[in-house]
């Protein structure tokens, strides 16, 4: 009797676990199938124009969508999904490389000395937005051999782009010059580069794949205190970057599809002034940083640069010093015409 009873109750709990294994099997794969379509949904629903990725993804975490009508911008500026996958990765000649920066009234006393010493050493094309010049300044700029002025056009972005305070437009100027330009460096009003051979290392690991073909300047500050929240709700934060620092005053870019990437992410931000200029953003930070602490296109291109070019990567760790700023040095005489003939050996 007894064993006939164990083999009955066995027969019975194995029933039950059976059942059990089927019931949860089935709940699992209910939950699984359920969960898998509201992430679809999310990717090719939500965050998706016309099949254009517009949220931004970093490692797990996803970034707020931007809006469907900036699409017209990746257009204009080729940075949709199929022109980055098209780039074609050229080869450039130091002499090829260049210069874009930009100035309005206010700081064209510190822009005097960048040109008059970058013109001692490079005779490379410039490209000058006039973000708020007034004529006598255009004059002198008209003046200076190979440079060639352009007006930035303010209308031609939403309205937050003309508050030059959003930092918005320095982001418009790289895209814009992307379009026509393969390797070129956006330089700050302040900034004092170093001679011809130190850049050109720098070119030759540029084209040797050891250094990113996205390099923005030294570092400074503590990226996540330097940043407004509100843009990392656009571009996400992982944790464990907390120490990463942050970048400034100096970009070089070539075209490849990592960096047209990051300019693709950089140009969505830029044109939503939540990601670029959160309201109760400030530039000044103070020690320990305030809150609303945020440093703007710098920001975005800190955080865009670490999530392309992850810290343990030798990319990220590169480093090579091109250029500094120099800040408070300011020529208030006009400058003289400039040749470039003249200044070089
Ligand atoms: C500036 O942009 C506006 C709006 O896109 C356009 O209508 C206008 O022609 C542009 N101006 C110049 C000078 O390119
Ligand atoms: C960041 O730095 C602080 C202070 O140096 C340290 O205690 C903390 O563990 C660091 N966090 C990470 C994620 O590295
Ligand atoms: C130097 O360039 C200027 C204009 O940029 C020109 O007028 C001058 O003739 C040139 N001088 C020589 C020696 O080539």
């Amino acid at each position: 009797m007894r064993p006939e009873w164990l083999r009955l109750s066995k027969s019975v709990r194995l029933l039950i676990i059976f059942a059990s294994i089927i019931v949860l099997l089935f709940l699992l794969s209910v939950d699984h199938s359920s969960q898998g379509t509201s992430q679809n949904v999310i990717a090719e629903k939500s965050c998706k124009c016309k099949g254009e990725t517009f949220c931004f993804q970093v490692e797990n975490l996803i970034g707020e969508m931007f809006d469907c009508s900036l699409l017209k911008y990746l257009k204009e500026f080729h940075l949709t999904e199929s022109d980055i996958a098209n780039t074609e990765i050229k080869n450039f000649n130091y002499k090829e490389v260049v210069f874009i920066s930009y100035s309005s009234s206010n700081h064209f006393s510190e822009s005097r000395q960048m040109l008059t010493d970058f013109r001692k050493k490079f005779q490379n094309k410039i490209i000058y937005y006039d973000i708020g010049l007034n004529k006598g300044e255009l004059a002198e700029l008209a003046n200076v051999c190979n440079l060639e002025v352009r007006q930035f056009n303010f209308s031609a972005y939403p309205a937050h782009v003309q508050t030059l305070g959003t930092y918005a437009f320095k982001v418009m100027i790289e895209a814009e010059v992307s379009v026509s330009y393969n390797v070129f460096w956006m330089a700050d009003t302040s900034l004092v580069f170093q001679q011809l051979p130190v850049l050109q290392q720098f070119y030759l690991d540029v084209k040797n794949g050891k250094a990113p073909e996205f390099m923005i300047g030294q570092k400074v500050a503590k990226e996540i205190q330097f940043t407004h929240p509100g843009m990392r709700r656009y571009i996400p934060f992982p944790g464990k970057y907390r120490n990463e620092s942050q970048r400034e005053a100096v970009l070089f870019f070539r075209a490849t599809p990592t960096s047209k990437t990051i300019l693709k992410w950089a140009v969505l931000c830029a044109l939503t002034k939540e990601c670029i200029a959160p309201s109760g953003s400030v530039l000044y930070c103070g020690s320990p940083p305030a809150s609303g602490c945020h440093r703007f296109d710098q920001s975005s291109s800190s955080l865009l640069f670490r999530s392309f070019y992850p810290p343990d990567t030798a990319h990220y760790k590169y480093y090579h010093h091109c250029a500094k700023p120099v800040r408070g040095v300011l020529i208030k005489i006009p400058l003289s015409p400039i040749h470039c003939n003249q200044t070089l050996s």
